[in-house]
């Protein structure tokens, strides 16, 4: 039937008419309320708690022992560098740095890396680890050649599912952390993995894993790059903490060269957000090892053909100031000292926190706290416990467990201890 509206009135999808107002005023009213970032929410919690005894555990970011942001003495440093060269402010290419980019790679690869003498590499800089792992993602969705399917450790941090499903790629899991020892499913691990289908990318964490701090050890590395080469599984390691797990940038590496020695050809994304606490500068690295140069050449422009609609170019601050660390040697090794000093302070604060459970006359077994590794710690804590240590000794961390290690401080370890023992009792 034909109907027609007067004055300010449409018909709407009844064929009713309605006044104008009525119909939505916006074009985003359909967008419903989405969940508060999990990590997020707890310091936004944390920050209305009027406690002075409070802790913030949720937030992955290095303290100092007074709980204060740091900022690394070799940063400092680079920055007076590169305030006295007085450096201009132009675009970077799309690939970023190279001074940035080559030294990111052997950070990773190690010096004496075969694939990067042959020009095996196609590195990248990215808007830190984050980015890189985005760049990956993309480019995975548009050049993988098999079924796109991306197998995560479970648990894994908790930004790979919308990375990799935003890209448009299809998740699957492989167990990773047994929860009975808050340690390595090394035989879950094993036997998930012979079954993810041939032709799959693999994520793995290089090291300091997180969430769980829990890291298989470097003879489970060889067996796991054997399995993963035998099952024809492509590799993608993430590493956003180099340094971090123990102090020493090689030791850290080894999961990475010890798949690039078995002839893997990896994806790696790396963040210099931890190493470096260079957070806010958003300055990391990805990077694709080929077959030939040849096949590098042809990849590297299709990597530029990804980011080019991205971003553009990547900022240039954060990447000089890590290129001026790494590219100068005294400098470097001044560096090399920092992330230790960072390393041992989190190793410290472990160790104190087992003994003042002990001290607390606890009689769980704590000894994960100092197995595991890098900025996290798997407590153990149910979301129970997780909800009354924040309700009632005003402990923020998130409802799984975790606690980032580097927010403890000398000073409140026993008060952690405390709380700890008083909910789990
Ligand atoms: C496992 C893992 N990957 C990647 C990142 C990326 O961090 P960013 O983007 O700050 O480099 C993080 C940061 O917490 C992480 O824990």
């Amino acid at each position: 039937m034909a109907l027609s509206c007067a004055g300010n009135i449409l018909k709407d999808n009844m064929m009713r008419c309605v006044p104008i107002a009525s119909r939505a005023s916006s074009w985003w009213s359909g967008v419903e309320m989405g969940p508060p970032d999990a990590i997020l929410g707890v310091t936004e919690a944390f920050k209305k708690d009027s406690n002075p005894q409070k802790m913030n555990l949720g937030v992955g970011a290095y303290r100092s022992d007074e709980g204060k942001p740091f900022v690394l003495p070799s940063v400092r440093k680079a920055e007076e560098i590169m305030m006295a060269a007085n450096h201009d402010k132009e675009y970077l290419p799309i690939t970023g740095l190279a001074d940035f980019t080559k030294a990111a790679a052997a950070l990773a690869f190690g010096e004496n890396s075969e694939a990067i003498s042959n020009k095996l590499n196609i590195t990248s800089q990215a808007i830190s680890g984050t980015g890189a792992l985005r760049v990956g993602a993309n480019f995975l969705q548009r050049y993988f050649p098999d079924n796109k399917q991306v197998f995560l450790p479970t648990p894994s941090w908790g930004n790979h599912t919308p990375i990799f499903t935003h890209a448009g790629l299809q998740l699957g899991a492989y167990r990773y952390y047994d929860k009975n020892t808050c340690g390595f499913d090394k035989a879950g691990c094993l036997e998930d993995i012979s079954k993810i289908p041939e032709g799959s990318v693999i994520l793995l964490h290089a090291c300091a894993h997180n969430p769980t701090g829990v890291d298989p050890k470097p003879e489970d590395w060889k067996e796991l790059s054997q399995l993963v080469k035998s099952k024809k599984l492509f590799p993608f390691f993430d590493m956003a903490y180099q340094g971090f797990a123990s102090g020493d940038i090689d030791r850290d590496a080894q999961a990475v060269r010890q798949f690039l020695k078995d002839g893997h050809q990896i994806m790696l994304a790396q963040s210099f957000s931890k190493n470096m606490g260079l957070y806010g500068e958003r300055a990391g690295a990805f990077t694709i090892v080929c077959e030939s140069e040849e096949e590098m050449k042809r990849v590297e422009s299709q990597v530029k053909i990804t980011i080019r609609p991205l971003y553009s170019n990547p900022p240039i601050h954060g990447a000089r100031i890590a290129a001026t660390i790494l590219n100068t040697p005294d400098l470097r090794t001044q560096w090399l000292g920092d992330v230790k000093f960072m390393a041992d302070r989190i190793i410290n604060m472990r160790k104190m926190l087992a003994d003042n459970l002990k001290k607390e006359g606890s009689t769980h077994d704590w000894s994960h706290v100092t197995d595991q590794i890098g900025m996290f710690c798997f407590t153990g804590l149910t979301p129970e416990q997780v909800e009354r240590i924040t309700k009632e000794f005003s402990v923020y961390l998130t409802k799984d467990g975790r606690i980032s290690v580097a927010g403890i401080s000398s000073a409140n370890n026993s008060y952690l201890a405390h709380a700890i023992h008083q909910v789990t009792k």
